[in-house]
């Protein structure tokens, strides 16, 4: 394989003393507000992700946890604040335009290409990454394939694929993209005790390359074995963040589920 079809691109990448994170921030958002009509959904929100970390992002339903992730990939436009990657100002670029520059996302409902292959749905991504030549393209799909443990599934078509594989497919297709960052919401959502172990696998393998992540999920047990910081949101908030053992024991957390279940 060529360097440039790497699928872990750019984290190496870093500039220092950049705006809109801490020094080492590939991912940053700064005072991030979303609102949709009169409802503000995301309050004021600073939140980043170093080289190489692995971030969880836990909270009760309607937290604004996908939000987050929408504005961070380019989805829902911020109505005040800044997002940037590796120091480059992201806040009035699109999806597209982000996906090129290295933020990738793997939504929680996985939308495959029906009537193509799983070999071909993942060249798309590819081809939506940056400008990497057609070679390149193919062995960067190959190799995301194999690591996303569907080598056996390659020319399967997408909508014959059981609910693991197809989330798997969704890594992958944001995968070949070579993100310098992976935004996951929910991918573990669904999944047997195994076979989110396997996902879990995947992901930790990804995490040795050097690939920084930001996951949603609400499967704890899943989530600690993969992240280095958690962060809780409630209500459109940061309300804790730091150590997943201390922000899971933190008692506003605590509070916040509490209060869902109860209402
Ligand atoms: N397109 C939209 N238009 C209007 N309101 C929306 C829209 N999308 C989300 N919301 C509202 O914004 C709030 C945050 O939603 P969001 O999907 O970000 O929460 P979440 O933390 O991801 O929740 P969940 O755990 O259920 O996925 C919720 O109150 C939701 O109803
Ligand atoms: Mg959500």
């Amino acid at each position: 394989m060529t360097a440039g079809a790497s699928m872990v691109a750019g984290t190496g990448a870093l500039r220092d003393g950049e705006p809109g994170g801490t020094e080492r921030s590939v991912l940053a958002a700064r005072r991030l507000s979303v609102r949709y009509g009169d409802v503000k959904v995301l309050d004021d929100i600073d939140f980043h992700v170093a080289a190489g970390e692995a971030v969880g992002i836990v909270g009760p339903n309607g937290a604004g946890k996908t939000t987050l992730l929408s504005a961070l990939a380019g989805t829902v436009r911020p109505a005040a604040g800044s997002i940037s990657l590796l120091g480059t100002d992201l806040t009035q670029l699109g999806a597209e335009r982000r996906c090129r520059l290295g933020v990738a996302r793997a939504y929680q409902v996985p939308k495959p290409f029906g009537g193509m292959t799983v070999l071909e749905n993942v060249l798309v991504g590819a081809a939506h990454g940056g400008q990497l030549r057609r070679r390149e393209r193919f062995e960067r799909a190959v190799e995301v394939v194999e690591v996303c443990g569907l080598a056996d599934l390659a020319n399967r078509r997408a909508e014959t694929l059981g609910l693991l594989h197809r989330k798997r497919l969704e890594l992958a297709r944001a995968l070949a993209t070579g993100p310098s960052v992976l935004l996951l919401d929910e991918i573990g959502a669904g999944l047997t005790d195994s076979e989110a172990d396997e996902l879990v696998a995947t992901i930790l393998q990804l995490r040795q390359r050097g690939m920084s992540l930001v996951w949603i999920e609400h499967i704890v047990r899943v989530l600690v074995r993969v992240i280095d910081r958690l962060v809780a949101m409630d209500a459109g908030k940061i309300i804790a963040d730091g150590a997943p053992d201390a922000v899971l024991r933190n008692e506003t957390v605590m509070a916040a589920y509490l209060g869902k279940t109860r209402s």
